[in-house]
């Protein structure tokens, strides 16, 4: 049996990464009820708890079920609530009726993931490769949950009168004004995108290859609040011609007039309702939307393969990410870089479809359901917002929504054809 010492710096440095995340999703949702942790506010949206519950169903199935020996389940009946959508691990609760599980109770699933947790820490030691990978995968896991935790708990909020905040803190811009959008001429011809070498990447990133980019120019930063008021003054949400056909039935459908969380100059945020501010980057809007927008000013949304060349030589860490619980909404960037905010704050609708590139295979087993099943009518995001875990996001990063989706931080950066 190895001891704490035998731990080489490479398994340590995830230990400690491990525990570290598994601490932050606690921290989350520190100052909610079982009441609050528990609701469920749309099918698309799942419950605090359930967060909590799910990813350490993740690791207590993937990693101690199937790597280490001996280990008994904390409760047989768990893997029924809380898998997800993967059907190699059999019959699951139904999305929509996660709110419905009042029982187990917050602090049971406080008390289960302590027990995985500990479970997971005295096995990482003598943790064969392919385990280790899974433990990685299941902090990577545990990261994109901890941003959807805040979505959705900010969606829940939003529907009370009441206008319950999760952290009281105004949040304020680092700058007063928005600074001058500047077109910035990107990198044109065959350019090498996608995951390669070392380090972690999910699946749907690789493989590495060549693509074709044509000459085009970014938007130095985001699209910001004050520009979309002057879309929506403009009548942009009446306008038919500027909308996709899809769009714009979801538009009249939906009564969609502003982006959401939208009420006159206010918007609901996780610390409640505040102003909206001019300068900090529109989120909450849908790819429909974000595509009209880019109508309206004369021009497009970039390729996802635009946005990673300008990426690319830029550092992740970088930007408005999530750091602690506290306080989280998009703010106005403050430096005066060429490109500003491409990596945190909002996360950048593209008008790539989230499709494989060219010779992905999916792992095989169940994780092999992590991503390659959705490639199907959904658009890829890029660089992340102010709710992603520093440290997850990489230039290659492709994230995925249906193109009516909004609850999560989501932006626009324009382009354009030179
Ligand atoms: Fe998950």
């Amino acid at each position: 049996m190895a001891s704490q010492t035998d731990v080489s710096p490479i398994t340590n440095t995830l230990a400690q990464r491990f525990t570290a995340t598994r601490r932050l999703s606690l921290d989350l949702v520190a100052t909610l009820s079982d009441a609050d942790a528990s609701a469920q506010s749309m099918p698309d949206a799942s419950p605090a708890k359930w967060h909590l519950a799910h990813t350490t169903w993740f690791f207590e199935t993937f990693v101690q079920r199937d790597h280490v020996p001996g280990y008994r389940l904390f409760d047989d009946r768990y893997a029924y609530l809380f898998n997800s959508y993967y059907e190699a691990e059999g019959p699951r609760h139904a999305r929509p009726q996660r709110g419905l599980l009042t029982r187990p109770s917050l602090d049971d699933i406080r008390i289960w993931r302590a027990h995985v947790d500990t479970a997971v820490q005295t096995a990482l030691p003598d943790l064969p490769p392919a385990a280790l990978t899974l433990v990685e995968l299941g902090i990577q896991h545990e990261q994109q949950h901890q941003e959807l935790l805040l979505t959705d708990i900010k969606h829940l909020f939003a529907q009370n009168p009441l206008g319950p905040a999760v952290w009281q803190n105004e949040i304020a811009s680092e700058v007063a004004q928005y600074s001058a959008m500047k077109w910035i001429e990107g990198n044109a011809g065959i350019a090498a995108v996608g995951h390669g070498g070392d380090g972690f990447a999910f699946d749907c990133e690789g493989p590495r290859h060549d693509t074709l980019v044509a000459p085009h120019a970014l938007a130095s930063r985001p699209v910001s609040n004050g520009e979309w008021q002057q879309f929506v003054a403009d009548g942009g949400y009446h306008t038919p011609s500027l909308w996709l056909s899809d769009g714009w039935t979801w538009v009249q459908a939906e009564g969609i007039d502003a982006p959401a969380y939208w009420d006159g100059d206010r918007h609901f945020t996780l610390s409640g309702w505040q102003a909206i501010d001019p300068a900090a980057p529109v989120t909450h809007i849908s790819f429909f939307e974000a595509d009209a927008f880019a109508s309206w000013a004369g021009a497009r949304l970039p390729t996802e393969f635009e946005w990673e060349a300008a990426a690319a030589p830029l550092d992740t860490a970088s930007g408005q990410q999530l750091d602690s619980a506290g306080p989280v909404q998009p703010a106005a960037a403050a430096d005066d870089a060429d490109l500003q905010q491409m990596f945190g704050s909002v996360w950048e609708w593209t008008g790539s479809a989230y499709r494989p590139y060219p010779g992905f295979r999916a792992a095989p087993g169940a994780v092999g359901e992590y991503n390659g099943k959705f490639m199907s009518g959904q658009f890829v995001l890029r660089g992340g917002s102010c709710a992603t875990p520093r440290g997850h996001l990489r230039a290659s990063y492709r994230n995925f929504f249906y193109p009516h989706q909004r609850w999560q931080f989501t932006g626009v950066r324009l382009a354009k054809d030179i």
